[in-house]
């Protein structure tokens, strides 16, 4: 078979008859894959590429098109089913950029005449299509799309599809259409529930849904999502509700099919909404674009529809899809690749933890090349193994992850991933009694890692105090915890080792009694508690104010830390525990147990101000800012630790992501996502100058 050749910008070019016939087949099997919900050996960007091949080759080679090719028919062509749709399911029409978009709203208008009037702008879920039909109020009948003309009864999913309710709120008759998705969760509990009555699972979310839609006679159910998006007559419904549909705007009908009890993108933080003109469209796609990641399902691009009835008629439709709607696809964030390793590493307080090693794929503009496996479990459910094809997803600022292995890509040679027996730090026994494995010598395991962290720059600020001087420390047996530093170590034990002159040493024992002022946070930080980081440290020493008080906390009381529920807060007052005999004899080598400018809880839950509103002083008082990019000016010396210490101080509460919430966005040089998000939402942004103009009373 002739390979398609890699063309400009990641696309295809077929050079000749041979190649454009294998990629129509090759499109083929993976649309009819698709649609039945199965088996496709192409994540949907690849599928992509290839029709926009194929469409190419067919605009030059117009007589030579094929009756099988996808471009110029019902999507999903060869699928089972026997019952006939009233009116056909059809597909739409995809543009890939604004220029795309603005070309084909050109082309719309010309055909209607004049201008649109108003354009409903939605999420594209990732799920399929369904059709259900309600008699007398009641959810009668489901059927798949199919081939668009004719689609597989699949009633006995009824009720077991969330947002689409057995019985509406009023007795009426009609057609819901929609797209049937899982959620994140759903897909991660029916991988679950399904590998554990030995079956393979699904590669994701979507393959999911299909086949879960069409199973029979399963053993277990489990919940899929419906959303939807259009609303249809049937022969029973009544005229005055027939009438209705036929004069409706497209977001009319949706607050109707929402009023009778049916889920729509309304409930969810991308609603449809309907604006005037294309450059609005254009900016509620990079506003929807902007929050995918963060939504707990898929999305693989945003529709856009003519929203009055009259523009819709008046436009028409074409076989395989309207001429009033049409798909703003965004780049996949999905693709399949493979598992070649699973790494074993132990951090600093002991946890083992996996890392997938993956074959190194492109996602949405950066290579991926490892992933996170939670902890062994997951493996162990997901059904992991080495050499599988795995679905890796990646979207915004998220870290990948592998959905999970693409089964039917198996050929026999994979090989199970074997767990460590024993420690690979430290050769230990390893302490699995919890769903994160640990070391059984814990935060001693790792040891460098664990005092390297405490003198990073974040916490203690040890200068000198780096990876290999660690290490040698270590290695010469001066230091075996972190008090070491401050109560054991001496000057003539550091001149005493390689490479430590007088001018080293002084400057060590410089930068170890600096690290003695150091807040109570960076502390606390340093201590290395489990469940906790840098910010969640300096919320707890915010809001105890002494180590004495956050020593004497329970887990209620941690509770009351923000971002501390009831799984983190025991871990946290029994790490405290273990590390006792550490945090008093750093007291008493003279570190700071104290945090500037908070102050202790009064008394336990009362119902007025919380520490932290109290707090909320200063020209920050009560904003969510996000900094971001390269810090320049005054400021330029800051880490991002030290930004969210200052953001803090000035009453305000820092955060790492962009949401509608945030109230400020510090955009430095090389900002990037976050701007682009903080503009697609209408946060505020600022320069880091103009940030150090506002907050410059704390600045030393
Ligand atoms: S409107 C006649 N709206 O995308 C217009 N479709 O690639 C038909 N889809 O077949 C569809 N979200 O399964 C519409 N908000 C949305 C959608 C949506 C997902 C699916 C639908 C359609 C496919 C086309």
């Amino acid at each position: 078979m002739t390979t398609p050749s890699a063309g400009a910008a990641g696309s295809f070019v077929l050079p000749d008859a041979t190649a454009y016939a294998s990629a129509v087949e090759q499109a083929r099997a993976a649309a009819a894959a698709y649609y039945e919900g199965g088996t496709s050996v192409l994540d949907d960007d690849a599928y992509d590429r290839l029709v926009r091949a194929i469409t190419a080759y067919e605009g030059e080679h117009p007589d030579e098109v094929l009756a099988d090719s996808p471009s110029g028919k019902v999507a999903g062509g060869a699928v089972v089913g026997d019952v006939p749709h009233t009116v056909p399911m059809l597909s739409l029409d995809n543009v890939f950029s604004d220029e795309e978009f603005t070309t084909w709203a050109a082309s719309l208008e010309r055909r209607i005449g004049r201008a649109v009037a108003s354009w409903n702008v939605q999420p594209k879920l990732d799920g399929l299509a369904i059709a259900a039909r309600y008699e007398d109020g009641r959810l009668a009948r489901l059927v798949t799309r199919g081939d668009g003309t004719a689609g597989e009864d699949v009633s006995h999913a009824i009720g077991t599809i969330e947002g689409l309710p057995t019985a509406l709120s009023r007795p009426v008759t009609l057609e819901v259409r929609g797209e049937v998705l899982m959620t994140h969760a759903q897909f991660e509990y029916a991988n679950t529930v399904r590998t554990e009555h030995g079956g393979a699972p699904f590669a994701n979310p979507r393959n999911a849904a299909a086949g879960t839609l069409r199973a029979k006679d399963r053993a277990y159910t489990v919940p899929m999502t419906f959303f939807c998006y259009g609303l249809l007559p049937l022969p029973g419904t009544d005229q005055d509700l027939a009438d209705e549909f036929e004069a409706a705007a497209h977001g009319a009908v949706m607050d109707r099919a929402a009023g009778l009890g049916i889920n729509t993108p309304a409930s969810t933080a991308v609603p449809g909404t309907v604006v005037a003109s294309v450059d609005e469209v254009h900016a509620r796609v990079k506003e929807i674009a902007a929050l995918r990641a963060e939504l707990p399902f898929g999305i693989d691009g945003i529709v856009v529809k003519a929203d009055l009835a009259a523009d819709q008629q008046q436009a028409g439709s074409g076989s395989r899809a309207p001429r009033w709607a049409v798909a703003f696809k965004l780049p996949a964030v999905e693709k399949i690749t493979k598992l070649l390793a699973v790494e074993w590493n132990v951090g600093r307080t002991g946890i083992v933890a996996p890392r997938a090693v993956l074959q190194p794929v492109d996602i949405d503009g950066s290579t991926v090349t490892f992933a996170t496996l939670h902890n062994p479990a997951d493996i162990t459910r997901r059904d992991l193994r080495l050499g599988d094809h795995v679905m890796v997803y990646k979207a915004g600022d998220i870290i990948p992850r592998i959905e999970a292995p693409v089964a039917h890509l198996r050929t026999g040679e994979e090989t199970a991933i074997v767990f460590p027996a024993e420690c690979p730090q430290c050769g230990s026994g390893i302490d699995t009694s919890e769903q994160r494995w640990r070391c059984e010598r814990g935060r001693n395991c790792h040891l460098v890692a664990a005092l390297a962290y405490a003198a990073g720059r974040d916490q203690l600020d040890i200068e000198g105090l780096g990876h290999s001087r660690v290490v040698q420390l270590v290695d010469a047996g001066l230091v075996e915890s972190l008090p070491d530093l401050f109560d054991r170590l001496t000057r003539d034990q550091l001149l005493g080792l390689e490479r430590m002159g007088e001018t080293s040493t002084d400057n060590l024992l410089a930068a170890l009694d600096r690290a003695r002022r150091q807040p109570l946070s960076r502390v606390l930080c340093a201590l290395g508690v489990r469940g906790t980081g840098r910010s969640m440290s300096r919320r707890i020493a915010r809001h105890f104010a002494t180590m004495d008080a956050i020593r004497a906390a329970d887990a209620e009381a941690m509770q009351q830390v923000e971002g501390i529920g009831v799984e983190k807060a025991p871990v946290i007052v029994a790490e405290l525990a273990e590390l006792a005999g550490q945090i008093d004899r750093l007291a008493a080598a003279g570190l700071s147990m104290t945090e500037p400018g908070a102050t202790p809880p009064a008394a336990p839950a009362e119902d007025a101000d919380t520490p932290e509103d109290a707090a909320a002083t200063g020209p920050l008082a009560g904003m969510k800012v996000v900094v971001t990019g390269a810090m320049t000016g005054p400021l330029e010396s800051l880490s991002r630790n030290q930004m969210n210490e200052l953001v803090e101080r000035a009453g305000g509460k820092s955060s790492g992501s962009v949401s509608k919430n945030t109230s400020l966005v510090v955009a430095g040089e090389g900002a990037g996502a976050k701007r682009a998000k903080a503009e697609a939402l209408g946060v505020r942004l600022m320069t880091p100058d103009e940030f150090a103009e506002l907050v410059s009373d704390l600045l030393g």
